[in-house]
């Protein structure tokens, strides 16, 4: 029996041709150059620009915090891979892979409600949301947030890094997913497999209908009012519903239904790990003029800086030239 470390996992990938792995290597390398830059920007313009220092541009950047680093855990592994004949992870490279993906996952399903909240505020209770939204409640929101990441991650992982796996260990998919990973296990892993679909299956479909009902009171209330400023929060509330369904419909998918091999959650997860962090700049800056408006400020003043540091060196040159 294999046990340890010297346990490897093989990921079958998306593919066997290699002219299509190549093809994956380029948009999947464009795509996650895109993540970092996208979600980057949208981090640093709400911390740098005053225009943006609002409890629904927080929550944002700390979404865009949390999109980067959950494409961080596996995808960067997963660009490398699709050069590679044989796609091996070890077993703590695995078991850190799950880890983080829920932690992480946990964490944003806990910021979405978050930023469910602080719009049910503003558009329910507009008078009170100053009140209501203060500094230390989205600080309790963000600590909130990363505790229920964790808590959710240990709570799956303390039952799963002890598994017995005596291969073949081979995992079809891109990175390691818990469910896929569990099936391997040479061990009755039942009540481990109803662990995970309450925690991760149950927790996401609950969460995710509890946002769809705040949604849907939000939208008639707006429909009620219709002014030329409910218009504007429609939009934002669209995006918000965008986002929410593009991360939980999958992670349904996969957690609610495991353990039934369907092809189909390889796509999936290429959904979760990519598709939801490369879209939701994009939802968020496409209609969000403020937002819009805070990038270009933030493109001027860096373009700025680096025309002053450009100069700087042009003059340091000089002074070298002439002592010399
Ligand atoms: C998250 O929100 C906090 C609290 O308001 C803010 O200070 C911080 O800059 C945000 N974090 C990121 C990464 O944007």
């Amino acid at each position: 029996m294999d046990t340890g470390n010297s346990t490897v996992f093989i990921l079958l990938g998306l593919s066997h041709s290699q002219e299509i792995q190549i093809f994956f290597f380029v948009i999947f390398f464009l795509v996650y150059v895109a993540i970092v830059v996208g979600n980057l920007l949208i981090v640093i313009s709400v911390i740098f620009d005053n225009h943006l220092h609002s409890p629904m541009y927080f929550l944002l950047a700390n979404l865009s915090f949390f999109d980067l680093c959950i494409s961080s855990v596996a995808t960067p592994k997963v660009i490398a891979d699709f050069l590679r004949k044989c796609k091996t992870i070890s077993l703590w490279g695995c078991m850190v892979q799950m880890f983080f993906m829920h932690f992480f996952g946990g964490g944003e399903m806990s910021l979405l409600i978050a930023m469910a909240i602080d719009r049910y505020v503003a558009i329910c209770k507009p008078l009170h949301y100053q009140t209501i939204m203060n500094h230390r409640m989205v600080i309790g929101f963000l600590v909130l947030s990363w505790s229920i990441g964790f808590i959710h991650t240990t709570s799956q992982m303390v039952f799963t890094v002890g598994l017995p796996f005596c291969g073949p260990n081979v995992v079809d998919s891109i990175f390691c997913d818990l469910p896929l990973v569990i099936e391997l296990a040479c061990t009755d892993t039942y009540v481990l497999e109803l662990l995970v679909i309450a925690d991760s299956g149950l927790l996401s479909l609950v969460c995710f209908i509890l946002l769809v009902i705040s949604y849907i009171i939000m939208f008639v209330t707006l429909w009620q009012r219709s002014s030329s400023a409910s218009s504007k929060a429609v939009s934002t509330l669209s995006a918000h519903i965008t986002v929410v369904t593009l991360f939980f419909g999958p992670a349904i998918f996969i957690y609610a239904f495991p353990f039934n091999s369907y092809s189909v959650d390889k796509f999936l997860s290429v959904f979760y790990s990519i598709i939801t962090p490369f879209l939701n700049p994009i939802i968020y800056t496409l209609r969000n003029q403020e937002m819009k408006a805070a990038i270009k400020r933030l493109m001027k003043k860096g373009g700025e800086v680096a025309l002053l540091l450009i100069l700087n060196l042009s003059n340091d040159n000089k002074f070298i030239e002439t002592v010399q």
